[in-house]
C-alpha cells in the first residue's frame, strides 16, 4: 500500500452552492473545450448540486433546445475521459439559452428575466455566477451593463459573482483602469480573475510541497539556494491566434500571469493560513519585492526572440512571420528570457531566471531550484567544481512530478561520483484522471473560495514589473528577428544571459 493511502482520508468535498451559471460568449471555443467538459467532470464527481442550471448568452441564433442540442453534440469530443450519455442527461434539462447583444442594455433586461425564471425553475436561491468567456475588450462593458441592470446586487441570502479570464489589461495603466472600472460595480470578493495555471494540480502542489513538509523550508533561502529557473516551453506555434498574439507577444501573454504565479508560489513567505487573502497577501508582497528594471537593466537582463522555420517533433514547421495572419515583418516576440531579483531577506542576491517561448524543442514547464555546491571536496578524483550541484526540479507538465538530484558513489573499488535522481511521479503514485484544469477553479467560484484567483493588487504587481520592459522594447525595436530556429531552445542570447553568471539552463533531454 502506498504511503498516501495510509493517511486518514479527509472528508470528501460537498457539492457547490445552488446557482445559475451564465456564460457570456457561450458559442465560443472556451465554452465547448473547457467549461462544459469541466462541468461534466464536476457532476461526475458529485460536486454540482441538483439545484443548478446554465444560461448560455451569445449572439448566435438558438433557443434553449437548439443550444442544448449543439452542446450535446459537441461534448463527447471534448470530455477528458470516457463519455457517459446517461450522465450527460442530467445536464440536458439544465441548459438554457438567451440570444442577445452583449453591448446593448436591453439584452441585460431580458437576461434578468431569464435568470429570474431559471432561478425559480431550478431553486437556485438567487445565486448567479457570470462567466465572461468574451474578448477582453468587452469585460468592462459587460460588467457595467450587469451593474446597470442590477444583476450584480447581492442579498444576505444570495451571491452574485463574476469570472474574468486573462488578459487583465495590457500594461500597468490599462490593468489599473480595468480594475477601477469593474470595482465601480463589483466588490473585490465578487470578482474571480482566472489564471488557468492555478487550476493545475502541480501548481497547487507547490504550496503543499513547501508548507506541509518540514524539511524544505529551512533550506529555502539565499544561504542554500544558488538560483532558481522557471521554464515554460511550448512546442506549439501561434496557431490561429495571430490576431491576438501579434498585439500581445510572449511577454504579455505568459509572464505577468502564468510565470509570475509559478514564481510567487515558489518564492513567497509562508502565509499565516490557507485563507484566500492570507495567500494573496504573500503573493503580492513577493511580486512587489521585485525591483522594476531601469532601461539599462532591461538591456542587460532581458532577451527576446522570434522563431524562424525549423523542425519540431520531426516535422518541418514555418517561421512566425510565415504564419497565417502574421505581418511578414512582424516585430512580435515569441520568446522571452528574464533575470529577476527579489529584494528581500530571503532572496537577496539569488537570481530568478525565467524563460518562455513557442516552437521550442520540447513542451515542458518546470521549476528548478539549484542549491549551492558542497564547499569542499574530500574526493581526490572529483574536485569540487566537478561535484554536481543539488537540484530540486518541480515538473509542472507534462510528466508531472518532483525530482531531487544529488551525487552518489558509483559502485567500484575507486571512489567515483555520479549524479542520480530521487523521483516522484504523480502518475505512478496517484494514477491520472485527465482533467481540463478548470474543475477546481469552477468549483471554487461556486463555493466562494478565492485562494486560486488573482486579486486586483496581484495583477497590478505583475504589470509593475513587466511594464518597464515593454516600454524599452517598444522604444528599441528588435534587431535580427527571427533569431531562433523552431525546435531549438531559443536564441543564443538566452544562454549567454546565464553563461555570463557562470550558470546554464537545465534543458531536459
Ligand atoms: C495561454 C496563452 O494563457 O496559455 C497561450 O495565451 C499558451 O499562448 C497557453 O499557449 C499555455 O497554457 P498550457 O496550459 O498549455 O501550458
Amino acid at each position: 500500500m502506498a504511503d498516501h493511502e495510509k493517511a486518514p482520508a479527509a472528508a470528501p468535498p460537498s457539492p457547490a452552492d445552488p446557482c445559475v451559471m451564465v456564460i457570456f460568449g457561450a458559442s465560443g471555443d472556451l465554452t465547448k473545450r473547457k467549461l462544459f467538459p469541466a462541468l461534466y467532470n464536476l457532476a461526475a464527481a458529485g460536486l454540482l448540486p441538483d439545484e443548478f442550471a446554465i444560461v448560455g448568452f451569445a449572439s448566435s441564433d438558438f433557443d434553449d433546445a437548439g443550444f442544448e442540442k449543439r452542446i450535446s453534440k459537441e461534448i463527447p469530443d471534448f470530455v477528458t475521459g470516457d463519455f457517459d450519455p446517461e450522465r450527460w442527461k442530467w445536464f440536458e434539462e439544465r441548459i438554457h439559452y438567451l440570444r442577445g447583444d452583449l453591448t446593448e442594455a436591453s439584452s441585460y433586461k431580458k437576461l434578468g428575466e431569464v435568470i429570474a425564471k431559471v432561478d425559480k425553475q431550478h431553486s437556485t436561491r438567487g445565486n448567479v455566477l457570470f462567466y465572461l468567456a468574451t474578448p477582453p475588450s468587452l469585460f468592462s462593458r459587460v460588467v457595467q451593463h450587469l451593474g446597470e441592470a442590477r444583476l450584480t446586487r447581492e442579498t444576505r441570502e444570495s451571491w452574485r459573482r463574476v469570472v474574468i479570464e486573462k488578459p487583465f489589461g495590457r500594461d500597468l495603466e490599462t490593468a489599473q483602469a480595468l480594475n477601477a472600472e469593474i470595482s465601480q460595480v463589483l466588490a473585490e470578493d465578487q470578482i474571480f480573475r482566472i489564471d488557468h495555471y492555478l487550476g493545475k494540480e502541480t501548481v497547487q502542489n507547490i504550496m503543499v510541497f513547501r508548507f506541509a513538509n518540514g524539511i524544505f523550508e529551512p533550506i529555502w533561502n539565499r544561504r542554500y539556494i544558488d538560483h532558481v529557473q522557471i521554464t515554460v516551453a511550448e512546442e506549439l506555434g501561434v496557431e490561429k491566434r495571430a490576431g491576438y498574439y501579434e498585439e500581445a507577444g510572449a511577454l504579455r501573454d505568459m509572464v505577468p500571469n502564468h510565470l509570475f504565479q509559478l514564481l510567487s508560489l515558489t518564492a513567497m513567505e509562508p502565509p499565516i493560513s490557507f485563507e484566500a487573502d492570507a495567500v494573496r497577501n504573500e503573493k503580492s508582497k513577493v511580486l512587489r519585492a521585485i525591483a522594476p528594471m531601469s532601461p539599462e537593466e532591461v538591456l542587460q537582463r532581458t532577451v527576446r526572440g522570434q522563431y524562424g522555420p525549423g523542425t519540431v517533433d520531426q516535422e518541418k514547421v514555418a517561421g512566425y512571420r510565415e504564419e497565417p495572419g502574421v505581418d511578414p515583418a512582424s516585430a512580435t516576440e515569441t520568446f522571452v528570457a528574464l533575470k529577476l531579483h527579489i529584494d528581500n531577506w530571503r532572496w537577496a542576491d539569488v537570481p530568478f531566471y525565467l524563460r518562455t517561448g513557442k516552437r521550442l524543442g520540447k513542451r515542458i514547464t518546470e521549476i528548478t531550484i539549484q542549491f549551492k555546491r558542497a564547499p569542499f571536496s574530500l574526493f581526490r578524483l572529483t574536485p569540487v567544481e566537478r561535484l554536481g550541484p543539488n537540484r530540486l526540479v518541480i515538473r509542472i507538465q507534462p510528466d508531472e512530478g518532483i525530482a531531487l538530484h544529488f551525487d552518489a558513489k558509483v559502485p567500484g573499488p575507486a571512489v567515483r561520483i555520479g549524479g542520480v535522481d530521487m523521483d516522484f511521479s504523480y502518475d505512478e503514485t496517484f494514477g491520472s484522471a485527465p482533467t481540463t484544469g478548470y474543475e477546481t477553479l469552477l468549483y471554487d467560484t461556486m463555493t466562494g473560495d478565492a485562494t486560486l484567483f488573482q486579486r486586483d493588487d496581484n495583477v497590478e504587481a505583475g504589470w509593475r514589473v513587466v511594464t518597464p520592459i515593454l516600454d524599452v522594447w517598444k522604444a528599441l525595436p528588435p534587431r535580427g528577428f527571427p533569431n531562433y530556429a523552431s525546435g531549438s531552445w531559443g536564441p543564443a542570447e538566452a544562454d549567454e544571459l546565464l553563461e555570463r553568471d557562470g550558470r546554464s539552463w537545465r534543458n531536459s533531454e
